[in-house]
């Protein structure tokens, strides 16, 4: 079992697709180990997307994803990195795969619905980034 960050991003929040997102992702495998709905601060934005900080699409990423509540979440799967990132589709909705979250879902290559991790090393990152030790703690107790 692996796990990965997933969120849905502010843009799929404020259509209400909240739902219909958690629904491909657990009709496809997923178990949700941890989800919180948060309004991220520019800070943790920019923090989060580090990695991104020197391209010109930086500030743009920052304002959209603090111009609304997100919703991170925990999954677990056999390879789930790998599998989450093929479940949502290329960044670019125009890009993506039929069928696919960010096919079905996004309205642009910018405002995308969802994230998910690159690698198992930063999706150890990032869940640390919403999740502390306590909430992972109780969440992974079964
Ligand atoms: P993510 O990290 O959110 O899962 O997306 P990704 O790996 O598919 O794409 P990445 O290259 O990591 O880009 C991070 C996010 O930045 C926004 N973006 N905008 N306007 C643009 O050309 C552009 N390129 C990227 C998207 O929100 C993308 O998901
Ligand atoms: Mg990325």
């Amino acid at each position: 079992m692996s796990r990965t960050l997933a969120i849905i991003k502010p843009d799929a929040v404020k259509k209400n697709l909240a739902g219909n997102i958690i629904t491909k992702i657990t009709e496809a495998g997923f178990k949700i180990k941890g989800l919180k709905m948060v309004r991220l601060t520019k800070d943790s934005a920019g923090g989060f997307y580090e990695v991104h900080k020197e391209r010109p699409f930086f500030g743009e990423l920052v304002e959209f994803m603090t111009s609304g509540p997100c919703i991170p979440i925990v999954l677990e799967k056999d390879n789930a990195v790998e599998d989450y990132r093929k479940l949502i589709g290329a960044t670019d909705p125009a890009q993506a795969a039929e069928g696919t979250i960010r096919k079905l879902y996004a309205g642009s290559k910018a405002e995308n619905a969802v994230h998910g991790s690159d690698s198992d090393e930063n999706a150890a990152i990032e869940i640390a980034h919403f999740f502390s030790r306590k909430e992972l703690l109780e969440n992974y107790a079964d």
